[in-house]
């Protein structure tokens, strides 16, 4: 999936969105989401291909920013409608499985639905918690979970979630 395919399915998510986009479970996370998971992937071995969509789709059916659940059956649903004619059987299952368990709060050695939930997971620090290590399921997720927020945010080239403290500036 390219950036402009990821773009063009992203802001198609957007029409049924109801809640704020940057809001805590809006397009701002889901690209965080995407960000972590294409990294992990990279070392993983997960489906990039499985991660990105999932990046889009695992929040996008939310009624609230609260625990909402059902919120990843609802995503498991519509990944199938956007997505079937697109993935592989197998990609689609894998697909279906992260959306539909990412809110349980289990694990799962398979490393794609893994990566899924190891990239969601990994963007917590915008609620102002860390990353809770039993909850990761690769061994590189529980590593980057391990390093402090700076260290994590850094290694995602990302911005902290409540902006960066901007300098003083003259007019002249
Ligand atoms: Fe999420």
């Amino acid at each position: 999936m390219t950036d402009a395919e990821f773009s063009q399915l992203e802001a198609e998510l957007f029409d049924d969105y109801g809640l704020p986009l940057n809001g805590l479970h809006g397009a701002r996370h889901w690209r965080r989401v995407d960000r972590f998971g294409q990294l992990l992937a990279l070392h993983t071995g997960a489906d990039v291909e499985v991660v990105r969509r999932f990046a889009l789709f695992h929040d996008s059916q939310r009624y609230n920013d609260e625990k909402d659940p059902g919120h990843g059956q609802r995503a498991a649903h519509r990944a199938r409608q956007f997505c079937a004619d697109e993935l592989t059987t197998e990609q689609m299952q894998l697909l279906h499985l992260a959306c539909l368990g990412h809110e349980r709060g289990i694990t799962t050695d398979d490393p794609t639905v893994g990566t899924c939930w190891d990239a969601d997971r990994l963007d917590i620090d915008r609620q102002g918690k860390l990353p809770w290590l039993s909850l990761m399921s690769t061994p590189l997720g529980c590593k980057i979970a391990e390093m402090s927020p700076q260290d994590r945010l850094f290694w995602a080239n990302l911005e902290p979630w409540g902006g960066k403290t901007r300098g003083l500036f003259r007019d002249s």
